[in-house]
């Protein structure tokens, strides 16, 4: 008769049992809660609750109780906190497919609830391996340019993450007691996920263990370098390529001035003005007239959303304290709207609070690594505030709001 996975002798790997589950599980637990609390700073360096423009998920409701202004210090905060949520978060992927694999034949084990408190566990597995497999499949997606997911991203990956957090919380809370009690014991003891009739073994389960960490390794090594410029080559998976060029303007960007649509006539001389508005009124600045201005350097990198970031660059430029003190916010500065000249893409207009405006390395900036800024850099001018995703540094800036927002 032939068998189906619904009837225990259809597993036939020797490899699966408690200990090797356990062992797994401990990992992911400490993974996957590093993981939750990085993708939840992620969402707060966005100050959502300043500005609607920084908010993609404004129906978010309780689920942003613990949202705080995000500081400017350390300037690198967010390089290191999505650097870690992105690299862990591929990392991770060896791990929870052998977990999953490890458990599948529980997931047809009948009758499909013994008790009220059985179907309860088995619907939050549910929710803990459809919550899982959503959560990765759709950072991968993200972080690999492929925005092919039922929506926006954010929502949905934020939603999917409480989904998720909520119903591993509930499984660890379950099953930590037995995982620990596995863990002190050395050898399997029988239960639903030892094969009743296992094939003769061809790797021992410390040997499959060494194979899912060599997988994790592997794809460790081929992330981590896009969080370091010296290390780039190494970042083979990264989808912007591995060589932003040579010269002060050789570090990584995201979007081209081509791909966002700005001009090289939008960016002249003759045309581009700064606008600059607050309490006293406007303020209309040439490139030449912000030359004029006292210009300070800070020595910041840019950190993406997406997880890669480069090492601090020198940006020299009007500090925006002192561009608010020209609207009337002298010793004062309020929060300010930013809008660029960019005509394509997310995020053409971003909010930053008082406290980065008020920082003296937050910058205007008109110059990087002692050059003029390159178009794809943000020519003529661009934000640079210390320890914010590179989402709220605005290339192409062509108008600063000053104001309580
Ligand atoms: C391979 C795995 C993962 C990758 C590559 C990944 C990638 C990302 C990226 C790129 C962002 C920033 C998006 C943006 O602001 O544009 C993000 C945000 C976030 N991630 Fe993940 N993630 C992964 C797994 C997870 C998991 C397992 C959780 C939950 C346990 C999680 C929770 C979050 C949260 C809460 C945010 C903030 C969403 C927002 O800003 O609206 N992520 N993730």
């Amino acid at each position: 008769m032939r068998r189906t996975p619904f009837s225990p002798s259809f597993w036939r790997s020797p490899l699966r049992g408690p200990w090797f589950t356990s062992v797994l599980g401990v990992v992911l637990l400490v993974g996957i809660t590093v993981l939750f609390v990085t993708g939840l700073l992620s969402y707060a360096a966005y100050n959502p609750d300043l500005s609607p423009v920084n908010d993609k998920t404004p129906d978010k409701g309780l689920l942003g109780f613990y949202l705080f202004s995000w500081p400017t210090d350390p300037h690198w905060l967010y390089r290191l906190t999505q650097g870690v949520h992105v690299t862990l978060g591929i990392t991770l992927i060896p791990v929870l497919l052998a977990k999953l694999w490890s458990v599948v034949p529980k997931l047809f084990t009948l009758p499909p609830a013994r008790s009220v408190t059985h179907a309860l566990e088995r619907l939050s597995l549910l929710l803990l391996v459809g919550g899982g497999l959503f959560e990765f499949v759709t950072g991968v997606l993200n972080v690999q340019l492929d925005y092919i997911f039922p929506g926006s991203f954010y929502p949905l990956h934020f939603y999917g993450a409480w989904v998720f957090f909520g119903a591993f919380l509930a499984h660890a809370v379950l099953k930590m007691p037995t995982a620990w009690r596995n863990l002190r014991q050395l050898r399997e003891e029988r239960n639903d996920l030892v094969s009743v009739n296992p094939d003769p073994p061809t790797v021992s389960r410390r040997g499959a263990l060494g194979l899912v960490g060599g997988g994790s390794l592997l794809l460790f090594g081929t992330t981590v370098g896009q969080g370091f410029d010296g290390l780039r080559w190494s970042a083979v998976l990264a989808p912007h390529g591995a060589d932003p060029g040579s010269g002060p303007g050789g570090f990584q960007i995201n979007k081209t001035a081509a791909y966002a649509g700005v001009t090289a006539a939008d960016r002249s001389e003759e045309a581009w003005r700064l606008v600059v508005r607050g309490r006293t009124g406007t303020v209309r600045l040439s490139r030449a007239e912000l030359l004029q201005l006292p210009l300070h350097s800070s020595s910041l990198p840019i950190a993406c959303v997406e997880g890669w970031s480069t090492s601090d660059q020198w940006w020299r430029g009007v500090r925006l304290r002192d561009l608010a003190a020209l609207v009337g916010y002298d010793g004062d500065p309020p929060d300010v709207f930013v809008q660029s000249l960019q005509r394509h893409g997310a995020f053409r207009r971003a909010a930053l609070r008082a406290n980065q405006v008020a920082d003296p390395r937050s910058l205007l900036a008109l110059f990087v690594n002692g050059e003029p800024l390159t178009p794809d850099h943000g020519h003529p001018a661009r934000i640079i505030v210390p320890a914010a995703p590179g989402v709220l540094n605005t290339k192409w800036v062509a108008e600063l709001t000053f104001g309580d927002l």
